[in-house]
């Protein structure tokens, strides 16, 4: 059985069905757990989430020598990408990306939602000068509304980046909808597609404030 599925309407949209990746989703709902425990389901799920999201990477094979014989062994190839975390949560995907990709570069940006538009508000944006010949992973837990999500892709296009990942560890359906009509080219990796978004924009089940939990700030 695929632990990868493609959803229906949005064919852009991954929802990984593992049972690892499951089992770590639950005990992070969780209202228990505290932010170490968070901290640490956050980084193993996004290292299974990030060893699908990076599918697509492209590789070169080179000649290497074993220590039986000379062959032609693929090596990651092109411009090394660059991982942009979405502040403040979105920070703690980014070790498990540099594991998988230990030559990535990575841009910030900083966005919060204005709690009564429910709106992002930007205050920091940097990527490396010759972003737009890479590929981007971009990350943030939560996909909710989209509008954090839809800003920094917005952003990166402005800035000529043409080639963009999202990966996230909940989506909710409002916000899946709200991305793709506005960035249909853009891949998205979740481990879960929830059911709803509640009046006050959170996601549920969902799994409550993602930076508060992840920073121990509630
Ligand atoms: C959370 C989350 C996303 C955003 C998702 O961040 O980490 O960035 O909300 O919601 P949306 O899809 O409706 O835009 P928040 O704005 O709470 O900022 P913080 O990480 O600084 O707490
Ligand atoms: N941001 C979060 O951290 N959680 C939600 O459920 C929605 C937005």
């Amino acid at each position: 059985m695929s632990v990868i599925k493609q959803h229906e309407v949005y064919k852009n949209f991954y929802h990984i069905f593992h049972p690892l990746v499951a089992g770590k989703l639950s005990l992070l709902r969780q209202k228990q757990t505290d932010h170490k425990l968070f901290r640490e389901l956050v980084h193993e799920i996004t290292l299974l989430l990030g060893y699908e999201a990076t599918q697509n990477l492209s590789t070169t094979d080179i000649e290497i020598e074993t220590p039986m014989e000379r062959c032609l062994s693929p090596f990651l190839a092109g411009p090394s990408p660059v991982i942009l975390p979405i502040l403040r949560a979105g920070v703690g995907m980014v070790d498990a990306l540099l594991t998988l990709m230990p030559s990535a570069k990575v841009g910030h940006i900083g966005l919060f939602r204005n709690e009564k538009t429910l709106q992002p508000e930007g205050y920091y944006f940097k990527i490396p000068e010759d972003s737009d010949q890479r590929h981007f992973y971009v990350c943030d837990p939560m996909l909710a509304t989209g509008g954090s999500a839809i800003r920094a892709v917005s952003t990166l296009k402005k800035h000529k980046v043409k080639s963009i990942t999202f990966i996230c560890v909940l989506a909710a359906p409002e916000g899946l909808k709200a991305f793709f009509e506005e960035h249909p080219d853009v891949t998205i990796y979740s481990a879960s597609l929830d059911r709803s978004l509640n009046s006050k924009g959170y996601i549920c089940p969902g799994l409550g404030d993602a930076g508060d939990r992840m920073f121990g700030t509630l």
